[in-house]
């Protein structure tokens, strides 16, 4: 468990300096006791707020190109002046910072606004202060520049939990060789340095720093951010730093990790944000990490994979990672390469967005794995929440063993409902295939075929089906009502002839969030449509159930209804917590054995009520006496999709 605040002021040591006794804190302490927060600090954070957007709006005039060289020399004012605000007496000037922005040059009134900024972080404590400039300069660079580079930095109270997962896989900070492999603005590395600071009981300030510039570096892409993490490494350390009359050497390496791979350098701890995000990646780097790439590369998939590979014996990754490893098709490889070399200890899984990454949606894990010769497959999972007051805590769910074929999905409970359908699911071995059916994608990606995309009926024009054609009730309504949709596609062949079909099948939307009263949407592509219209196409965003043979076990009716139901619904929430309904997922999907279906089959034929239906699926998967809660209450409109086919 996170040790609470009293728990960190233990933490503390105290070290004499030329006789003077000087305490260091743990950051913690530092942030949540002893820092002290004027009383006014919600007039200046709502200022701040108000003149983060007024920068926001001049970048936004700016053009793309010179964006984030701007977004730089902006920041460098901030930090400048943040500097000076905490450091009237300090005797030593800023870091250096690689100037490339050197030659552009801000209005009076910009630069003001730039300073101004830094009022209210030179009001928190380092760890906040950090990053709140370090949200300036994200929020200040070009979307390209940014999601390309996955720059998207964590808050103090994730930042601290994950730090604390690290020491509860045993991490001895006095002894431990660390590494943030993309330290951004220093949100681990500054805390990580206080922490080795405080336990090393050292008295010899010299000795302090000298076994901090030994023993922690961080990696980043990105020298403005790297410039960043130095200078909170520099606040941070100060009170060791200032009576030694001497800086801290620079602990972070500007350099792509992902090259990195094949270095001989291995850590005690490798910790941190992996940026996110996918990637197109070189044949060299293709190469390098081809024993976990399956597919498509995400960036942070290839962090994990160059993560587990430097850990010395005993050693520990700590991550902050989307949850689509877990379970993704494109990830089966990383699962296995991860469970050879380490064992997972401890996932938490976030329950909140708000307060995580701005503007993102993936679902977010913090996990830990170690690197032991002894397997040990079982997992500690929590959910970790936020209470009223907005902080944070877990809440056990309990130990998890991970599947013995190491590449197959991890099916995990992300709660404690969710634990208990776990627990009646984990011995159904029947899959979608085992029902008689496969999943495929709709053919049709309509950016790369504007022209053919059309609303009027001509010759070879084909009705085209969205994803919005899938109504939440069960319903096929064949429509085009968002931007860019039309209604039909025109066709050109030969080339096009594999984006037609005529096939019966299932349309199911693939793309459903979590925070959505149902992640499973389907209806049946009715034959009536299809001998009007004689083809269809079928847009990306849909998913195609449809049967290996032509005589499949289960009717597409029953199998449409199943998927339809509030208890598949359940079950498929314990795969995915992504935005994505995938194919790969889908074939996943624990079912139950299909002679156990009669009954089903029986209930639909005879057009039972909606009720009855529902209640015999929750019976199917054993669900019934499983207690529920959020987000499976929201308010459904469904009826029998069975019924209500046209
Ligand atoms: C999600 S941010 C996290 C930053 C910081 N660790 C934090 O949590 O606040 C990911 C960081 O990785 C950096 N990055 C992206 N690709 C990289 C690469 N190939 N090598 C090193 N750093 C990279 C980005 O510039 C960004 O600062």
């Amino acid at each position: 468990m996170r040790k609470t605040s009293k728990e960190f002021v233990l933490d503390t040591l105290s070290l004499t300096l030329n006789s003077k006794k000087i305490i260091l804190k743990t950051a913690e302490q530092d942030s949540q006791s002893t820092f002290n927060y004027p009383n006014n600090l919600v007039e200046i954070k709502e200022k701040f707020n108000k003149q983060k957007l007024f920068a926001q709006n001049w970048v936004n005039n700016l053009k793309e190109d010179f964006r984030t060289e701007y977004a730089r020399l902006f920041t460098f004012y901030t930090v400048k002046s943040y500097w000076n605000l905490i450091y009237d007496d300090f005797t030593f000037s800023m870091p250096k910072v690689d100037n490339s922005f050197e030659e552009l040059q801000l209005d009076d009134e910009i630069i003001k606004l730039a300073k101004s900024l830094a009022e209210y972080p030179s009001k928190l404590d380092f760890v906040e202060a950090s990053f709140q400039i370090g949200n300036i300069y994200t929020s200040l660079l070009s979307e390209t520049y940014r999601s390309s580079h996955g720059i998207f930095y964590t808050s103090p109270e994730i930042a601290y939990r994950i730090i604390q997962m690290a020491e509860d896989a045993g991490i001895n900070w006095t002894n431990s060789r660390i590494l943030d492999p993309a330290c951004g603005g220093g949100a681990f590395l500054a805390p990580i340095a206080l922490k080795i600071a405080a336990h090393l009981k050292c008295t010899n300030p010299e000795a302090v720093l000298t076994h901090i510039e030994n023993n922690l570096v961080g990696y980043e892409i990105d020298s403005f951010s790297a410039w960043l993490s130095q200078i909170f490494l520099e606040v941070a350390l100060n009170k060791i730093c200032k009576p030694e009359n001497r800086r801290i050497k620079s602990l972070i390496k500007v350099c792509n990790t992902l090259e990195q791979l094949n270095s001989n350098e291995k850590f005690d701890l490798i910790i941190g944000n992996p940026p996110f995000g996918k990637i197109t990646l070189t044949k060299e780097v293709r190469d390098l990490y081809e024993s976990s790439l399956y597919g498509h590369a995400n960036l942070y998939g290839l962090f994990m994979h160059f993560g587990v590979l430097h850990l010395n014996e005993n050693g520990v990754l700590a991550y902050i990672t989307p949850t689509s490893f877990l379970s993704g098709e494109y990830f089966k490889n990383l699962r296995s390469l991860i469970q050879e070399k380490s064992n997972a200890i401890k996932f938490d899984f976030v329950q909140f967005r708000k307060g995580m990454f701005e503007g993102v949606l993936q679902e977010t894990i913090l996990s830990t794995f170690k690197k032991n010769k002894e397997k040990k497959p079982e997992v500690q999972i929590n959910e970790l929440k936020k209470d009223i007051n907005y902080k944070i805590s877990t809440i056990s769910i309990g130990k998890y063993l991970l599947p013995e074929d190491k590449k197959a999905p991890w099916l995990l409970p992300r709660s404690l409902p969710q634990a208990q359908v776990i627990n009646k699911i984990k011995l159904l071995e029947n899959r979608l295939i085992d029902w008689g059916y496969v999943v495929k994608t709709g053919p049709l990606v309509w950016n790369r075929h504007k022209k053919q995309l059309t609303n009027k009926i001509q010759k070879n024009s084909y009705p085209l089906i969205w994803s919005e054609a899938i109504s939440n009730n069960g319903k096929f309504n064949w429509k085009a009502d968002k931007e860019n949709h039309t209604l039909y596609f025109k066709v050109i062949l030969p080339q096009d002839h594999w984006l037609v079909t005529n096939e019966r099948c299932i349309l199911l939307q693939r793309t459903t969030a979590k925070e959505q009263a149902k992640r499973l949407i389907s209806t049946i592509l009715p034959a009536s449509f299809i001998k009007k219209y004689r083809f269809v196409v079928i847009e990306n965003h849909v998913n195609i159930v449809k049967a290996v043979n032509n005589s499949p076990i289960i009717s597409l009716k029953v199998l449409n209804t199943f998927l339809n139901s509030h208890a598949t619904d359940i079950v498929f929430r314990c795969i995915s917590g992504s935005v994505a309904v995938s194919a790969y997922e889908l074939e996943q999907l624990p079912l139950p054995p299909v002679n156990k279906l009669k009954r089903l089959e029986q209930l639909i034929e005879s057009n039972a009520e909606f009720e009855i239906i529902e209640s015999e699926c929750f019976k199917l998967y054993e669900l019934n006496d499983v207690r529920i809660t959020e987000p499976f209450t929201a308010q459904r409109d469904i009826k029998t999709a069975s019924t209500n086919i046209s």
